[in-house]
């Protein structure tokens, strides 16, 4: 089983040059704080991805893995790491914006919809406002109707 854990500060750096280098935003963590999760390798963080809360809805978001370590089980790993942590603490709806993984999160039991059903407070939020072009899929994922 792969192991996914929470960040640590010092771990922030990592992360954010691994977001930078596949061109997903970073302007708005210092301000945001969303909670990430990492997958290290020999002591290096290799993969993180991180849940933004909005009340019983998160922003599943930040999810990276290096370019050198896709396609074997890390980001599918992060992301039911995350879920799981938004069931533990009584989010019913997860919800992301992708310009390139929309296959990858419809695996993972996400499914499209219109940026207008997503909460007012998540629409107003820097990462739906500016950081992420129109273009962006919005997808969602129902916790309490999966197992
Ligand atoms: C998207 C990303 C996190 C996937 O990580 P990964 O470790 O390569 O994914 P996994 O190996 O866990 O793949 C799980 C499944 O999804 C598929 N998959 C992975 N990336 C995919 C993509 N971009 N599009 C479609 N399918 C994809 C895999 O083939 C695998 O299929 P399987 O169920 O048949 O085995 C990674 O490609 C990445 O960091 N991309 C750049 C950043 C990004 O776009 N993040 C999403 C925006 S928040």
């Amino acid at each position: 089983m792969v192991r996914v854990d929470p960040a640590s500060a010092q771990d922030l750096t990592a992360i954010r040059a691994l977001l930078e280098r596949s061109g997903l935003p970073t302007g708005d963590l210092e301000s945001t704080q969303p909670e990430f999760v990492v997958i290290q390798r020999e002591g290096q963080v290799v993969a993180a991805g991180a849940l933004q809360r909005f009340g019983t809805a998160a922003l599943l978001r930040s999810v990276v893995v290096a370019p050198g370590r896709r396609g074997g089980g890390l980001g599918r790993s992060l992301v039911s790491e995350l879920e799981r942590r938004a069931r533990a603490t009584q989010v019913k709806r997860l919800v992301l914006l992708t310009e390139t993984a929309a296959d990858f999160f419809a695996r993972q039991g996400f499914g499209t919809i219109e940026r207008g059903r997503v909460p007012q407070d998540m629409q107003a939020s820097e990462e739906f406002r500016s950081l992420c072009p129109s273009a962006a899929i919005c997808m969602a994922k129902d916790l309490a109707d999966s197992t």
